[in-house]
């Protein structure tokens, strides 16, 4: 596997999938194959996972089942659409991966990051991301731009404010923990500076 495996990490409202399509237009501009997908979801079967997991009806969901989802909707995406792009020499930018069941199951939920890697790293072959950028925001202003905004509100955005915040403080432990691969851009800057900041760091990366 030789492409470029890029993630992009952050809470609720952070900005994201925004960024990724502005990166995206730079990258293919200077002439790169890009794979632009996203968690969960990105293919078929695990779009329909997805729409399981998000549903606001499943208010009874387990938190293990939901981790479980979450990883099986990862080892279908995974094998089905990252690891050929992976062959195929392409860089992939994936809107969530691991590190976002790690912060909202293993440490949000309270399962464990330990416990929730080893079910993900079934999933994905142990294979992490060669760089992941966390956009920074916190909780209290990324929840505000989701409920002011269009986007569709999902099960786990109406999870309380004391659950985003420990979704936060789990990214901030994973920061620390994979610090050769974890990138921290300010997310509450102007969307033009956060796209630059987001920019210069793929740029080093490649
Ligand atoms: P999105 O809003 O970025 O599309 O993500 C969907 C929701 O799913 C968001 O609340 C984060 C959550 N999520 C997890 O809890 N664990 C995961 O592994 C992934 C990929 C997403």
């Amino acid at each position: 596997m030789s492409g470029v495996f890029i993630t992009f990490e952050g809470p609720e409202g952070s900005g994201k999938t925004s960024v990724i399509k502005a990166i995206e237009e730079f990258l293919r501009a200077d002439g790169y194959d890009i794979l632009v997908t996203r968690e969960p979801g990105g293919i078929r079967i695990a779009e329909q996972i997805r729409d399981i997991i998000l549903s606001k009806e499943n208010t009874e969901m387990d938190g293990r089942a939901e981790a479980l989802l979450f990883a099986a909707s990862r080892a279908q995406h995974f094998h089905q659409k990252i690891v050929p792009a992976l062959a195929e020499d392409k860089i992939i930018l994936c809107d969530r991966f691991i590190d976002s069941s790690l912060a909202y199951q293993g440490h949000a939920r309270g399962l464990g990051i330990d416990e929730v890697y080893d079910i993900n790293a079934f999933a994905i072959d142990q294979k992490l991301p060669d760089a992941t950028i966390f956009i920074d925001v916190s909780p209290e202003v990324g929840l505000k731009r989701v409920f002011n905004n269009q986007r569709k509100i999902d099960r786990l955005d109406l999870e309380t404010l004391e659950f985003h915040k420990k979704v936060y403080e789990g990214y901030q432990l994973l920061a620390e923990k994979y610090q050769e691969r974890f990138y921290a851009v300010n997310g509450e800057n102007p969307i033009e500076t956060v796209i630059e900041d987001t920019l210069q760091i793929i740029k080093t990366v490649l």
